[in-house]
């Protein structure tokens, strides 16, 4: 009976701690962590900066781009060069790292605005 008794309060305690570490999540969905290319991306210990990316792409144009807003400039019409609004969501959408290790979902790149509805990209807002 003890030991049960322990064990619940023990339980409680342990939810109580991850209800107080869990970051609050933004308006938008996914916690402040997540939004935004930044979050993931040339931060130490994750992925490679958005210019590393580009610069490991064969035959890709150099470029002195480091934000998603200068990477759209040339990947936003399409056909070619491929456009991000289909590339991205294939090369993170199929991905076991994005989805699985950083917990990335539509929100981790997408704002939402609740005022309005307005879907925008995190560093693309107008
Ligand atoms: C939640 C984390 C996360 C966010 C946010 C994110 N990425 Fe990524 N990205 C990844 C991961 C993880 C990979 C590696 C996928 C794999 O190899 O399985 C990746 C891969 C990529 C690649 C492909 C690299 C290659 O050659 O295969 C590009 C390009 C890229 N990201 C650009 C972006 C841009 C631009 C944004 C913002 C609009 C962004 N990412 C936002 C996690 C993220
Ligand atoms: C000056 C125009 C230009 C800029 C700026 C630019 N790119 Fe590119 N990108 C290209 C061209 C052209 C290709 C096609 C290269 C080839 O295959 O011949 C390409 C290809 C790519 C591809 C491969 C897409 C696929 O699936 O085939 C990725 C990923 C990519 N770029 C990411 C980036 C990122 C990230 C940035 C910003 C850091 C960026 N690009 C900035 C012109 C540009
Ligand atoms: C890695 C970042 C990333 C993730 C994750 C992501 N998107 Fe996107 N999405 C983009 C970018 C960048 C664009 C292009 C924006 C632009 O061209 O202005 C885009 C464009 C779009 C568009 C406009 C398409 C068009 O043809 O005009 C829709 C709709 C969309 N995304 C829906 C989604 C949904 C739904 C999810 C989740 C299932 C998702 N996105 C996940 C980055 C992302």
């Amino acid at each position: 009976m003890r030991a049960i008794a322990l064990s619940i309060s023990l339980l409680v305690g342990l939810v109580g701690l991850a209800v107080a570490v869990a970051p609050a999540p933004g308006p938008a969905g996914a916690a402040p962590a997540v939004q935004g290319c930044p979050a993931c991306h040339g931060a130490a210990g994750k992925e490679p900066g958005l210019d590393a990316l580009a610069k490991k792409i064969k035959n890709h144009p150099a470029t002195a781009a480091t934000a998603v807003a200068q990477c759209i400039i040339c990947h936003r019409a399409g056909p070619a060069p491929p456009p991000f609004r289909t590339v991205l969501h294939k090369q993170h959408l199929a991905s076991k790292k994005f989805t699985a290790t950083y917990k990335g979902t539509c929100t981790s790149c997408h704002k939402v605005d609740t005022a309005t509805g307005t879907v925008t990209v995190y560093g693309l807002e107008k």
